[in-house]
């Protein structure tokens, strides 16, 4: 959470700076601010709310100097408010943050003490008045980040300007990324390459516990033992071309709509075109030599790796344990001596499934990634990567990067399935071939969004609803749930139908409407008496299925989508296109904001 972005320019820092940030809005928009040299002394603007607030800011009052920093925040410590925006700065230094400073109490406490008096409530301004205090008792900039920053717990990127001293940024990361890009006579920061990729294509990411001197020369890259220790660039293949909509009203639309040539582009990435199998590269370990894999995510990459549990054990015979990286960090699970683990993330950044991916890899087990950013930190941690080739995904609401996931997850449990013997060729073959479609199939459902629309005219007078699937429609109807909840604020719920006589039933009345998970699979009929159920109880049900099913709910739902038939391995990445359409339609229908809602940021880099 948190975009940092620093700029040693030639030109004004401001543009530079705000460019950056634009970029970063996805890592959160409660407020913005930035903070340049102005012969020699700090000088800041800040704003409540997003990037454009801040440039109206700037209009009024321009902001001069070619060295600064800058920063969008997700509210940790303290209310969304300008006092509390960063930087954060003190006579000497102004500093910005993404991540938690966890012993600032302590630190604050001893700083009030020696005198420093404090405008925000934020554990950040610590850090610059902690950096104040040793640079009064006469240290550098340098040495005074090397003293302070041994005595900050928790996770954290920090970028930093001082005062008389032009041309000088210091950078430092623990836990949470942080990119040092390299220009012609210029040098950047950015909490990562897609903020810097307008600037320059040639970064080096700091390593865990590393800190930077950046001047207009280049950088000079410390350890956390304070070191000088040399890293090296690499080339990125982001664009600089800002992201745009494509004539889409929001980025979760045009994103929805991108996954026909997403979800083609990952399987073509793992599909041999000769010979129409699965071809996967080298993993950090053997099918046939684990037992057992354990999945680890969270939000909609975590019901990603639910579904790939039915496929791993459905198809591949392979025990599977899935659980939420926050929760399995924390519960020490016995790891099993022939295990493997997954994680899998969009940004590449999430702070609770690095830890858990850090976990197990300290502890001797294989660890596999199947992310959308490559470069990223969990990238970077793993033994082995699989990348989801979505692009950007700017919308926090996960739409794309969700489909691509459950397509490598697909190709994944096909592979294990043929190395272990466990499913004849034919099968293997009709099952890829059955991925294969998914792509026209998804642009079929896309065709059928008017009458989604109609449908979430119905759930945008809800308060609260309920998602129903069974076997693998389970964790996509716990998807559609969160989609719903993310971007409208309707309360609800995704259960396995199953469990609807087990409590949830009680909620029904007619002013709970019920969607339901439903193609004619092999456990259709049970769903169908499900839907009977709540529909005696006056739930306005509107089900998901294809003609098949369509066909045979009798009396009808209330409202009902047909998608087209398709084998039930590949139908989970079909079945969720229409309930991010509904998501996206009901959020619509109430007006909210669809790409940034509140109290949410793209990517959570704090526990
Ligand atoms: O970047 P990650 O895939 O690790 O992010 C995980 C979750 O934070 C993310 O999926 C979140 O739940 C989305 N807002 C869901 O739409």
């Amino acid at each position: 959470m948190c975009g940092i972005v620093g700029v040693i320019a030639k030109r004004p820092a401001a543009g530079l700076l705000l460019e950056g940030l634009r970029r970063l809005e996805y890592r959160g928009y409660d407020s913005a601010g930035l903070a340049t040299l102005e012969g020699g002394k700090i000088a800041r603007r800040r704003a409540r709310g997003k990037i454009r607030a801040l440039e109206d800011r700037l209009r009024e009052e321009p902001l001069p100097g070619v060295t600064g920093i800058g920063h969008t925040r997700w509210a940790t410590h303290g209310k969304p408010n300008e006092a509390n925006a960063h930087p954060h700065a003190t006579g000497q230094v102004a500093v910005v943050h993404n991540g938690i400073i966890e012993n600032y109490k302590e630190l604050r406490r001893e700083l009030e003490q020696k005198g420093c008096v404090f405008q925000s409530e934020t554990d950040t301004e610590t850090v610059a008045h902690l950096l104040s205090v040793y640079l009064r008792e006469g240290a550098s900039p340098a040495e005074a980040a090397a003293k302070a920053l041994p005595r900050l717990e928790g996770a954290f990127a920090l970028a930093m300007i001082f005062a008389g001293h032009e041309g000088l940024v210091i950078g430092a990361r623990r836990g949470s990324p942080l990119a040092v890009g390299h220009g012609e006579g210029e040098m950047y920061l950015g909490s990562d390459a897609l903020a810097l990729a307008p600037l320059t294509s040639r970064v080096t990411y700091l390593e865990e516990g590393d800190w930077a001197e950046l001047t207009a020369d280049g950088a000079v890259f410390h350890d956390a033992g304070n070191n000088i220790v040399s890293r090296e660039a690499q080339q990125t293949a982001l664009s600089g071309a800002m992201i745009g909509k494509a004539g889409y009203r929001h980025f979760m639309l045009k994103e929805i709509f991108e996954q026909p040539g997403v979800v083609g582009d990952t399987l073509a990435s793992l599909i041999d075109p000769e010979t129409g199998r699965v071809a996967l590269p080298d993993l950090p370990f053997k099918w046939n030599a684990i037992q057992k894999i354990s999945i680890v995510a969270c939000g909609t990459a975590y019901y990603a790796a639910k579904t790939a549990k039915y496929w791993f054990e459905q198809v591949a015979g392979l025990p599977v344990e899935v659980d939420i990286a926050s929760e399995y960090r924390y519960r020490s699970p016995p790891l099993h001596d022939k295990g493997a683990l997954m994680v899998i993330s969009q940004s590449g950044e999430t702070a609770d499934t690095l830890a858990a991916l850090r976990f197990a890899g300290e502890r001797g087990q294989k660890t596999l990634a199947v992310v959308n950013v490559p470069g990223s930190s969990i990238a970077r941690a793993a033994d082995g990567v699989l990348q989801t080739h979505a692009g950007p995904e700017i919308g926090v609401a996960s739409t794309k990067a969700f489909t691509a996931q459950l397509a490598v997850l697909a190709c994944l449990a096909l592979d294990c399935a043929r190395t272990r013997g466990a499913v004849d060729e034919t099968r293997l073959d009709a099952l890829t071939q059955a991925l294969r479609a998914v792509p026209g199939h998804i642009n079929a459902v896309l065709q059928k969004s008017a009458s989604i629309r109609e449908a979430a005219q119905i759930l945008a007078e809800a308060r609260d609803m309920l998602y129903l699937g069974r076997g693998l429609y389970y964790p996509i109807a716990l998807e559609g749930a969160l989609k719903l909840k993310e971007i409208s604020y309707i309360h609800a719920e995704g259960y396995a139908a199953g469990e609807l006589k087990h409590g949830p039933i009680a909620l029904i009345d007619e002013d709970m409407p019920v969607v339901v998970v439903a193609p004619h699979d092999a456990l259709f009929e049970k769903t169908a008496s499900n839907i009977q159920e709540v529909m005696a109880r006056g739930a306005k049900v509107l089900v998901v299925t294809d003609e098949k099913g369509a066909s045979s709910l009798d009396p009808p739902p209330f409202w009902q989508l047909a998608l087209p038939e398709i084998d039930p391995f590949a139908a989970p990445l079909v079945c969720v296109v229409p309930l991010q359409v509904l998501a996206y339609e009901t959020a619509l229908a109430k007006g909210t904001d669809v790409d940034q809602p509140r109290n949410l940021a793209k990517s959570v880099t704090v526990e």
